[in-house]
């Protein structure tokens, strides 16, 4: 908190200083991230070891691209680091963001990234089933299954409007068609077993607790609880659970990611863009892949152990601006079918 509030103190300067902002030009870069200091900072530290680039970051859960788009043509951001394909694309269509020049970019596939260069993706992750060992003996499952009636009051996961699931929702949209997706959102939602409430890790406690059977949750969180120090009881939540990847023998399993936007008025540009093909180097990916249980997003570098002894990966291929341009309707249907209540038949 402190360490942010002191990088916040010399971006302001840095805002108010015109000439320690020309100053700054050759030797550092600013980054907002809404990504945390703990996976973000090694990544930092080592592409200033490489670079003799120094990286001031503004940490914040929420708000960056609003401020951003506030500070407008003064904003001292160079790099914004976030996650999600809504937040990519919601920074583009705000116009906050330029093409990334940088011939680093076609080590991602074109799936995962904008065609206009204003945004890539750094990481990837699976939204997939969490089950019951104990409860739950399939060990296969599509997206179809988890609407049958041998469901009901079984099923949990955090609120249908958080970003998570509305791009999951997307992602049935455009695989599906819109009246298909509101069917069988329908059929899912009568088979919760409580109203949606809290977030990816409290629907694998509530398995472990024996109120659900089958929760929907991001495949790193199964790392980052089975490895959590600071709070133990929650290795005992992923040890009730054990990861189904969704349609994995058909279409594949809907994958969303983090990434990175070159802000528009980016005043270390240059920089900014040594830093995103940082990111995309091998190395660096590495680090996303053992230091956050993420998948990489360049093809050849590996997952970690852990994720590889999950079974593989056969993401869907829905390229991710089709599923952002689905996210509206998705957000509707969750209104409309009152999903956040929880089910109705
Ligand atoms: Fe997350």
């Amino acid at each position: 908190m402190i360490g942010s509030m002191r990088t916040l103190a010399a971006l302001a300067a840095l805002l108010v200083g015109g000439t320690s902002l020309a100053y700054a030009q050759s030797t550092e870069v600013n980054v907002y991230s809404y990504r945390e200091p703990g996976l973000i900072q090694p990544l930092l530290d080592t592409f200033a070891k490489e670079t003799g680039i120094k990286a001031n970051v503004l940490f914040a859960g929420d708000g960056l691209i609003e401020r951003v788009e506030a500070e407008g043509e003064l904003s001292p951001v160079d790099v914004i680091l976030t996650v999600d394909i809504g937040n990519l694309a919601n920074a583009k269509e705000r116009g906050v963001s330029q093409p990334i020049g940088s011939p680093a970019l076609e080590r991602v596939p074109e799936a995962y990234r904008d065609p206009e260069g204003n945004w890539v993706a750094l990481s990837l992750r699976a939204r997939v089933f969490y089950a019951s060992k104990d409860r739950v003996t399939e060990t296969a499952l599509s997206y179809e299954d988890i609407a049958k009636p041998e469901w009901k009051g079984r099923l949990c996961t955090r609120p249908g409007d958080h970003v998570y699931n509305i791009g999951l929702i997307a992602n049935r949209i455009a695989v599906w068609g819109l009246d298909a997706t509101r069917e069988w959102l329908g059929k899912v939602r009568d088979n919760l077993a409580f109203p949606p409430n809290g977030n990816d890790r409290a629907q694998v406690k509530s398995i472990l607790e024996g109120t659900c059977d089958l929760a929907i949750g991001n495949t790193y969180y199964m790392g980052l609880m089975l490895n959590n120090e600071a709070e133990p009881e929650q290795k005992d939540w992923a040890a009730a659970a054990r990861i189904i990847y969704p349609d994995a023998d058909g279409a594949g399993t809907q994958v969303n990611v983090s990434g990175a936007i070159l802000a528009k008025y980016a005043p270390n540009k240059e920089n900014g863009e040594k830093l995103i093909e940082f990111l995309l180097s091998d190395a660096a990916q590495q680090i996303y892949a053992n230091g956050n249980y993420e998948y990489p997003v360049v093809p050849g570098v590996k997952a970690s152990d852990l994720v590889e002894s999950w079974g593989a990966l056969n993401a869907n291929k829905t390229p991710l601006t089709d599923v952002a341009s689905h996210r509206a309707e998705a957000a509707a249907l969750v209104d409309e079918l009152k999903f956040n209540e929880g089910a109705q038949n």
